[in-house]
Formats: C-alpha cells, sequence, structure tokens
C-alpha cells in the first residue's frame, strides 16, 4: 500500500452520510486524505481523486464550471476514481458517448461484487483475489449503483461484470477504464458501499479494491490492454494471451476474445475474403453486440481488423447491430442489417467507408423499413414488439430483393420477402415460405436463399436447426421438394458468399456447448464453421464439402495404405488436437466402426464418432470430456444408405470436431477434454471386420500469424 499517496475526496455540496463512511474508512488507509469540493478541484493537488456518490442521479450536477474544472483535471493528466453512482458522470464529463443506462438503488439479497474479466487477472486492481468471482458487498442491503448492462461504453473498457451469490451475472457490467486525454478514469459502479455493516470478507475485499484502485491510478501503473478492441496491437494482445487454452480452435475463425455469433455480411471485395460477424466486445456472454472483421488472401489465413460496426447510441441500432449481409451496388459495398432498440428490431443500411471495409457509413435515415408487415401479423413476444430480423438481399433483373426472418402470429418461421428499386424503399410482398411451428420453429432467423440454377435452396435457423428446403423459387413463392438439416450438430445461423469466381462457400457459427460461467472463465465463446463450399450433385442432393484451400494448412502427415480391423483397437502413430483425419471406410461385417478422436492413453477422455450398419454417425460425448460443465448429449446424423464405402473427413480443432460424411452430410460438435495427454486417435471395428483405406492425418497450421505481437 502506498501510504503518501495524496487522495482527494469529491463531494458536491456536503459529504452525505455514505461519503462520510468512504471518507474516514480512506483515512485509515493512507495518510494524506482530504475532502475537496467539487467545485475547488486544484490542477495537482493530488494524486488521485475519488468521488464516491451515494446518488444515483448525476443530471445537472456537472453542468458549467464544475464539470469543465474536472474535466481538464482529468485530461490533463489527472487520475479519478468514480464508484457507484459517480460512474454516470463519464458522459457529462465527455470521456464516453454512452454513460451507464442502468442506474439507482437495489436490494441485493446476496454478496455480490465484481466478475473479472479472465484477460485481465492480473490487471494491478485484482492484486490479492485469488479468484475472477470478489464479494465486495454483503447481501441484505439496499444499495445504489451505476452500471452497463443494455448498452456498452464507446470509449471504455469493461475490466468486471457482477458475480451475485455464486451465479455470475454477466450482462450487469460494473468495472470501466477510461483514458480520457493524458488522464486516467476507473469506474466501480456497484457493491462498493461503505455506511451498512457488510460481512468481514466482503469488508475486507471492498477494501482490497478500493485501495488497489487508488493506488493504482494514484501511482500512475500502466493499464494493460486498454484500448482492446479498437486497437489492432491490443487485439493481437488478447488473442496471444488466450493462445494457451489448448480448447481454444486455431485453424478455425474466431474473435480475438470475448464473444462471437453469426456470421456477416461476407463478401469478396477487391480480391479480399472479408467475414464479419457477431460480436460482444464487452465480454464472452451475448450482450450489445457490434460486428467484428476478419479478413484473408486465401481463405485459410485470417487478419483481425478493427470493429467494423458499433451500436449508435441515438440510433435505431442503439441495443445491438444484428444480423445482416452485404451486397455490391454497382461498385459501393452496402450492408442490410438489423438495428435493436428496446423492443423494436428493424433494418438499418450502411455503406463502406473505404475499400477496405474497416468502416461503415450508417444511412441517417435508418430504419429502413418502419413497421413490421401486418399481414400475416408477425409475432409479439416477450422481448420483441415482432420477431422480424436477418437479411438475405440479391439482385434479379435489375430489382433488389430482400428476404427477412420472422415468426407468425399464431402459426410458425417465415421469411418475407420485400423488393426494391434502391436498397432503401422497401415494399412489402408476403412470405416467400412459412413453416409449421410443430415441425419447423416459431421463428425463422437468418433466413438466406442460395441459387443453384434449375433448383434453389432456402435454409432458416429455427433456434436449435439450420433447416433446409430444396425446391423451386419462382415469383415469390418458394416449393419445397426436399427439406434436411445443413449440419446436424453445433452449427447456426450460417450466411454464404459468392465469390468471384462464381463458388458458393457457406460459414456457420459454431456455439459453445459449456455453461455460461465456463464461457466466462475461457473468455472467448464461439467460432465460424470451415468455409463449406455448396454445389448440388447430379441426383439433385446437396454437396457441402470443405473449401479446398484448407489443404493448405495441411502440415505434418501421418499416413496408412489401408487398414484391416478386426477386434482390436488400433492406435494411430498420430498424436494432435488440431488435425485432420481422411479415410474411406468400408464396414465389410462389422457392425460399426469407431474413430476416436482427443483420446487420452488411459481413455478416461475420447471422443467416440461412430459410423453403423443402419447408416447412421454418432458423435458421442458421455466420455468426451470429465468437466461436468461440458454437455454430454449425443448427437446424431443419417447418411443415405448407398454412402457405403463411407469416405470421412474430420476436422478437430481444440474442442471443435467438425465432420463431413461423402461430401455431404455434415456435424459439428463442441468437446471439451480436460487431460493435457488427450491427443490420441484411434480406430476399431465392433461385432467383426472392417476395412480402413487410405488413412491420412494432417497435423492442421494455425489460421492466425504466429509471430508475437508487436506491442
Ligand atoms: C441468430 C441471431 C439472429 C440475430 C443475431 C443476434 O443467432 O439470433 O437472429 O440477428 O443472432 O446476435
Amino acid at each position: 500500500m502506498v501510504q503518501s499517496l495524496r487522495v482527494g475526496c469529491l463531494f458536491v455540496d456536503s459529504p452525505s452520510d455514505e461519503q462520510t463512511a468512504a471518507y474516514e474508512w480512506c483515512e485509515t488507509t493512507f495518510d494524506d486524505v482530504e475532502r475537496c469540493p467539487l467545485s475547488a478541484v486544484e490542477p495537482s493537488a493530488y494524486d488521485v481523486l475519488w468521488w464516491h456518490r451515494d446518488d444515483p442521479s448525476i443530471d445537472g450536477v456537472l453542468s458549467g464550471a464544475r464539470g469543465e474544472a474536472l474535466s481538464t483535471y482529468v485530461r490533463n493528466g489527472g487520475r479519478l476514481l468514480l464508484t457507484l453512482g459517480a460512474v454516470a458522470a463519464v458522459e457529462p464529463l465527455g470521456f464516453d458517448a454512452v454513460g451507464p443506462d442502468a442506474t439507482g438503488w437495489e436490494e441485493i439479497p446476496e454478496p455480490t461484487g465484481p466478475l473479472w474479466k479472465v484477460l485481465y487477472e492480473d490487471h494491478p486492481v485484482t492484486d490479492g483475489f485469488d479468484t475472477l468471482r470478489v464479494h465486495t458487498r454483503g447481501g441484505g442491503v439496499t444499495v445504489p449503483y451505476a452500471r452497463y448492462e443494455r448498452v456498452a461504453p464507446t470509449a471504455g473498457e469493461v475490466l468486471a461484470s457482477t458475480a451475485r451469490g455464486g451465479t455470475d451475472v454477466v450482462k450487469q457490467m460494473s468495472v470501466v477504464t477510461w483514458h480520457p486525454g493524458d488522464g486516467h478514469a476507473l469506474g466501480i459502479g456497484s457493491a462498493v458501499s461503505f455506511l451498512q455493516p457488510t460481512h468481514d470478507i466482503c469488508q475486507g475485499n471492498r477494501q482490497t479494491l478500493i485501495s488497489n484502485a487508488l493506488t493504482h491510478l494514484g501511482v500512475s501503473e500502466a493499464d494493460p490492454l486498454t484500448d482492446y478492441p479498437k486497437d489492432l496491437g491490443a487485439m493481437a494482445q488478447v488473442r496471444d494471451r488466450l493462445s494457451g487454452d489448448t480448447l481454444r480452435p486455431t485453424y478455425h475463425l474466431t474473435s480475438p476474445g470475448n464473444w462471437l455469433n453469426d456470421p456477416n455480411g461476407l463478401i469478396h471485395w477487391n480480391d479480399r475474403y472479408h467475414v464479419f460477424y457477431q460480436y460482444n466486445p464487452t465480454g464472452p456472454f451475448h450482450n450489445t453486440i457490434h460486428w467484428g472483421h476478419a479478413v484473408s488472401d486465401d481463405l485459410v489465413h485470417w487478419e483481425d481488423r478493427p470493429v467494423a460496426l458499433s451500436p449508435s447510441p441515438d440510433g435505431p441500432d442503439r441495443d445491438g447491430c444484428w444480423s445482416g449481409c452485404a451486397v455490391d451496388d454497382d461498385g459501393v459495398a452496402t450492408i442490410l442489417y438489423t438495428g435493436g432498440r428496446e423492443k423494436k428490431q428493424l433494418p438499418c443500411i450502411a455503406t463502406a467507408a473505404d475499400e477496405e471495409l474497416t468502416g461503415w457509413v450508417k444511412d441517417p435515415a435508418n430504419p429502413i423499413i418502419e413497421e413490421t408487415p401486418t399481414e400475416p401479423e408477425v409475432l409479439r413476444t416477450e422481448d420483441w414488439e415482432g420477431e422480424f430480423r436477418d437479411h438475405c438481399v440479391w439482385r434479379d433483373d435489375g430489382v433488389w430483393h430482400q428476404l427477412i426472418g420472422a415468426g407468425i402470429e399464431g402459426g410458425g418461421g417465415a421469411a418475407l420477402l420485400y423488393t426494391s428499386e434502391n436498397l432503401r424503399d422497401w415494399e412489402y410482398c408476403g412470405p416467400i415460405l412459412t413453416g409449421d411451428r410443430d415441425t419447423a420453429g416459431t421463428v425463422w432467423e437468418c433466413p438466406e436463399l442460395l441459387d443453384f440454377g434449375d433448383h434453389q435452396l432456402l435454409h432458416v435457423s429455427n433456434y436449435e436447426d439450420v433447416v433446409y428446403f430444396l425446391g423451386t423459387y419462382e415469383d415469390g413463392e418458394f416449393s419445397a421438394e426436399r427439406r434436411d438439416k445443413l449440419d446436424h450438430g453445433d452449427f447456426y445461423a450460417p450466411q454464404s458468399m459468392w465469390t468471384d469466381s462464381g463458388r458458393i462457400l457457406t460459414w456457420g457459427w459454431i456455439p459453445e456447448a459449456r455453461d455460461v460461467s465456463a464461457q466466462w472463465d475461457a473468455g472467448w465463446s464461439g467460432a465460424m464453421s470451415l468455409p463449406r463450399e455448396l454445389s448440388l450433385a447430379d441426383d439433385g442432393g446437396l454437396c457441402q464439402r470443405p473449401a479446398p484451400e484448407l489443404t493448405a494448412l495441411r502440415g505434418e502427415n501421418t499416413h496408412r495404405d489401408e487398414l484391416r480391423l478386426d477386434g482390436d483397437r488400433h492406435r494411430l502413430n498420430a498424436d494432435s488436437r488440431r488435425f485432420e483425419f481422411r479415410a474411406t471406410i468400408r464396414l465389410e461385417d462389422a457392425e460399426a466402426v469407431e474413430l476416436s478422436v482427443l483420446e487420452s492413453p488411459d481413455r478416461n477422455e475420447y471422443t467416440p464418432i461412430r459410423y453403423t450398419r443402419n447408416s447412421e454417425i454418432t458423435v458421442d460425448r458421455a466420455t468426451a470430456s470429465e468437466d461436468p460443465q461440458a454437455t454430454r448429449a449425443t448427437h446424431r446424423m443419417r447418411v443415405t444408405p448407398y454412402d457405403s464405402p463411407l469416405s470421412l473427413r474430420v476436422f478437430v480443432d481444440g474442442s471443435i470436431v467438425e465432420v463431413f460424411a461423402n461430401e455431404r452430410h455434415c456435424l459439428t460438435s463442441r468437446v471439451y477434454p480436460t487431460s493435457d495427454d488427450a491427443t490420441g486417435i484411434s480406430l476399431s471395428a465392433e461385432d467383426g471386420r472392417a476395412t480402413i483405406a487410405s488413412v491420412d492425418v494432417w497435423e492442421m497450421e494455425s489460421a492466425w500469424d504466429s509471430e508475437p505481437p508487436s506491442k
């Protein structure tokens, strides 16, 4: 503890009882503590100013000279700790365009405090805590707070959310750091009140936290990673920090850290492949959605780009920039996406600010469709006035067409069609297809129509699966002839890119299959599938194969021309967590063949991929992990009988198992082995003989530049 720190305790007109209690504690901890009225902030009189404010309203308090003086003090290099209601000062002080959206008094029934992000577990303010979950306030009290809940700070970096009792309340973001000008401000918006008694342990934690915070600010310690996610160097540092996690995929596309869901705005532009994605920069959970961005020249090596699209504090997308697509509007890259604000979700448009697609200019006329349709009535739910989102846009005969996903009141999911001459004025035409609620889901998200010439494919995501319909689309109506799932496992909300060479490449979001707390502890969540090339076979069925470019990542190879299996398990001479397995499997008279991956030598952990005589492929996760937080459910898919012998490609990447059978059927599973040596690969036949021809295992290289970050 730095006893000689000069601390100024701010108050407005006269200190409140809570402020007095905080001041008295501060005096016992630092030997140079003074009360400082806000109207008399003097430059360089203090090492750190602390504004602890139990009044959650900041309205008018900082108007005029008072606000000016404090703002200038910080910008000129001053240090400021803001606690409880004082965190709301960041907006009037001009440190952030967005202040905390959740302020007031709350009853806290259980001990509560910061839930630190794993990226900051070594941050100086966490000194002395050996857990990410630190209770700093005992329960059974009513206390003031100021937090970010539905919106994210635009200039600050979130360091912690909230741990309440044994629950991780990830959406209550309570600790944020800012660097306005040359200064530094730290906000701790809840669970640090002093007046009422609290448990000893909470009291100790609170004192440690506040004295850490004052010391950290007062001695001007460097704040690690605080320009994240705006700064590429910080993004590289974040990626590097997470690189020790063996469960983190390295050749599947991921965000640098925090949260990723749907692929968005996929476009081949100026010879580069752009993948945008639903991204929460504030932590590994779904909230405050931005668009992250990665770019590649060859489809396999990726580079992070700065966050491409952020919610506008005053816009219809204030609460999130949800999924959307990109089109080429006569040479202008243009995106259509869903803006969310309170209970409305409506279409918005933006055009590229530069040829690298680094930034987007939002149309001031957003939202470009202002109401949800009434024919049929769009489903109203607790969350939304109308379940109406996600976009697929194409041009046909000079007319723009747009599909939007929806749910129908009293019915099932629907893909609604609009047309336009200019991408901005849209005319509603009605659903091209509606689904049966019981068999195809209540809401269809992320609809996409793909044209294969004589036939078209419509796929929709119905909260559970990605269902596709193959058939014909004409004059605003889709007639389905076949129906199946694009993938039979952990795969959702896919979107496709039409490359300049006319290929259709599809990526899907591979969500996690472990609970919120496990995702929190990991510091990242979600990955993209490998790019899949879609086409129709001569028999009219859908083909899905990994983009051929992926072979460029193949490294060390283990090959066998043939393996005859007869009862015994054959362990391949290859150990890996990141590999491609390829083989042709003939069952002969066996009942099944099991390929086991991520296998520990004692077989305490292993993930069996079984191909059975009744033409099924299963990924059984009961034995995949000893982690109780990991899902144990089995994934299964049918492969049509003529598929024998089976050509199998399996891509394993940390916690992803992505299976391609006969270049037609896909099944992606998440598994979380805990043992360091769960790296074995073995094959066995059950109840009979089987032949495995042309077995290859390739170690797969990383999609990211593995050079240490420059900063
Ligand atoms: C699908 C989805 C979309 C929405 C987005 C929000 O996963 O729910 O419908 O636009 O994610 O992140």
